[in-house]
């Protein structure tokens, strides 16, 4: 496909918060990310030692799905999903997986790949796109904290530092007042995880 208008695709100017999914052998990989757009160009920085980098490294393709259920959003950070919540398709020969649960998805082919001692960063083409379902959605203070706290605790994560822990427990208050259902069992999973309980 040529002339593909990302916006359409929920790919605008910014970091979009997007799950990534890459696929490997047989294996589907689905990992949040952020897909970065100046203008007409979009690239994505990979930090080395996830399996998104390695499959990007290895297939130079990934798609981003965008997604609204924050849910997903926490399961793909801490762990990876089920293989049946992944379609797989074919394009030009080539496989890729998206989530089933994406409203829609761009594929990309990864040029210009530079890697630095900690990441690469890959500029993006789009190759491939589908919309899934077209919804509207307004701005959701408590699902905008269920995405920051997961970055916040892929940081706890790797530095121990406490005042990640105490942002994300004082966003879980306002996750619980302004969020839906799915919010909260967002957040609560955040927390589970982090104290260890799961
Ligand atoms: C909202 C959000 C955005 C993220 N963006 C990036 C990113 O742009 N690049 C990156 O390397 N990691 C990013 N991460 C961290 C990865 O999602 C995380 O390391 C994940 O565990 C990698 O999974 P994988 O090993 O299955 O690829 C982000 C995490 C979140 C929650």
């Amino acid at each position: 496909m040529a002339n593909i208008d990302l916006g359409t695709f929920g790919i605008n100017e910014g970091i979009c918060e997007m799950i990534v999914t890459t696929y490997h052998g047989w294996s589907p990989n689905a990992a949040p990310m952020g897909i970065i757009r100046k203008n007409d160009e979009v690239l994505v920085r990979l930090f080395k030692g996830s399996t998104t980098y390695k499959n990007v490294m290895s297939e130079q393709m990934l798609v981003a799905n965008l997604v609204y259920d924050p849910v997903l959003f926490v399961r793909t950070t801490f762990g990876n999903l089920d293989d049946s919540e992944f379609d797989v398709f074919t394009h030009e020969g080539r496989n890729f997986s998206v989530l089933k649960d994406a409203m829609c998805w761009a594929v990309f082919e990864c040029t210009d790949m530079k890697e630095t001692s900690e990441a690469l960063v890959a500029k993006l083409r789009p190759l491939h796109a589908r919309m899934n379902k077209t919804v509207f959605r307004s701005v959701n203070r408590g699902f905008n904290l269920v995405i920051e706290s997961c970055v916040h605790a892929t940081r706890y994560k790797l530095t121990n530092d406490e005042k990640y822990m105490r942002l994300i427990k004082a966003y879980s208050c306002t996750v619980n007042k302004c969020g839906g259902k799915s919010e909260k069992q967002a957040m609560k999973l955040i927390l589970d995880h982090l104290e260890g309980k799961k």
